[in-house]
């Protein structure tokens, strides 16, 4: 038996086992109490460090120039291919990324997104409304209803993508970021052709947006996109479409992740709703507890550019790491009672957005679609059950629910 072998069965790269199991907390909590930077061979791709612990997660992420992003982000449990997609933000390492961050970071904080919450309120209100549209009690699939349409919405209202072509963003979403699961693969195609001819179309699209908003710009990051210099020089053009890449491919699958398994979360834990909705000041710290519980991103890989030594064990340069988030998220070190979800929970270090150089851009974004979003729809929660078993992706990237069956009954409103 070989050493991962002595861990579990469960394979912590391969799809299927995230989509058959959901996440491993039990293998995690071993790896963490024994073994916490674990070398993984058992695999048919490349063998990695396995790295569990909180700590380790924020020492590497704080260390960009020893551990790279690129050439490997996502770790396969099949043999390495070339990559489908030219790098995007989250692929590229410093000095580039450090130039690159610094030309939108700005456009994402806290103060510069201000203006828009009214907006993005009105999105996810809507959005929630749709619930209760018909009648006050039903059943839906909360993903479908809920947690899909919300940041497609907002992503494709933040880029200035016209509202009559959100649902192509959507599906084209789903193909490449969902494009090991089956159901979004397109027919006769397997999952890297699949994932190919979607992003061939996204970029298509973008092409023509870049070309349209750089005639007449507007207040949107399509228009921002396409005005990026460095040094007095224009971007090239590949980069300039890589940028709305990312924003589409990491503001979607990861949101609506966050948003299905909080409420999977309520479902499960009544008691929290109670308490939310007798205490709506407590959204932020419930909000930053959903996120920390679902952890919608399972793992991201770096490669060690030079040897290097982490609790007794010897990294090479040239070997990949891949950083378990959830695991980190309920490390008994940090998190006081951390299988628990308490939506007061405080303090609340979770690295679900990750940590140092690539720290997540949308983190805010992301923060303001759960609050608006369980704003209108928790309070008017009288009953609701889960109505079926619940569907999950078959993904070791993002932590998907395809479908959250609910069965519910809201409080009538005006
Ligand atoms: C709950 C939702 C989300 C989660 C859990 C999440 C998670 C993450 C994580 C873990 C990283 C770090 C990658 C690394 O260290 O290599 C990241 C980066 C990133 N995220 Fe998010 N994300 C979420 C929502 C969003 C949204 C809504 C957007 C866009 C509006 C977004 C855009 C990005 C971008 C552009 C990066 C790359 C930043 C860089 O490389 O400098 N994310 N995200």
């Amino acid at each position: 038996m070989n050493d991962s072998a002595k861990f579990s069965d469960f394979h912590l790269v391969h799809p299927q086992h995230y989509a058959a199991r959901g996440y491993p907390h039990p293998v995690w909590t071993r790896l963490r109490r024994d073994d916490p930077v674990h070398w993984w061979d058992r695999t048919d791709g490349i063998p990695f460090w396995a790295i569990t612990k909180h700590a380790d997660i924020v020492t590497i992420g704080r260390d960009p120039e020893r551990f790279l992003n690129g050439p490997r982000l996502v770790i396969d449990h099949e043999p390495e291919q070339p990559n489908l997609f030219p790098p995007t933000l989250i692929q590229i390492d410093p000095p580039k990324h450090t130039i690159y961050r610094k030309l939108i970071n700005k456009r994402f904080t806290p103060g510069r997104l201000r203006p828009l919450h009214a907006d993005i309120e009105n999105i996810a209100k809507e959005i929630v409304d749709g619930l209760g549209r018909d009648s006050d009690e039903g059943r839906a699939d909360f993903v479908e209803k809920v947690s899909a349409p919300l940041p497609i919405a907002v992503i494709a209202w933040l880029l200035g993508v016209p509202r009559e072509d959100w649902n192509l963003l959507f599906d084209w979403t789903n193909r490449t970021i969902g494009a090991t699961d089956p159901e979004f693969q397109t027919e006769g195609q397997d999952s890297r052709a699949s994932a190919l001819q979607a992003m061939t179309e996204l970029f298509e699209y973008f092409t023509r947006l870049v070309a349209k908003k750089r005639a007449q710009p507007e207040d949107d990051l399509v228009s921002l996109f396409s005005q990026l210099e460095v040094d007095g020089e224009p971007i090239p053009e590949m980069d300039v479409l890589t940028f709305c890449l990312i924003i589409v491919v990491a503001g979607n699958e990861t949101t609506r992740n966050a948003t299905s398994g909080g409420m999977l979360a309520f479902i499960e834990h009544q008691d929290q709703l109670r308490k939310l909705q007798q205490n709506p000041g407590l959204m932020p710290s419930a909000v930053e507890e959903v996120v920390r519980w679902t952890s919608p991103l399972i793992h991201f890989g770096r490669t060690a550019a030079e040897d290097y030594e982490l609790r007794g064990k010897r990294i090479k340069a040239g070997d990949a790491l891949a950083l378990f988030y959830p695991s980190a998220n309920r490390d008994e070190e940090v998190f006081e009672d951390p299988f628990s979800f308490h939506v007061d929970r405080s303090p609340n270090n979770h690295v679900a957005f990750g940590v140092g150089e690539h720290y997540c851009l949308g983190a805010h974004v992301a923060r303001l679609e759960l609050e608006f979003a369980y704003k209108h729809l928790l309070p008017r929660i009288e009953e609701i059950e889960l109505d079926g078993p619940v569907d999950r992706l078959h993904s070791a990237l993002v932590g998907g629910v395809k479908r959250l069956p609910i069965h519910y009954k809201l409080k009538r409103v005006g």
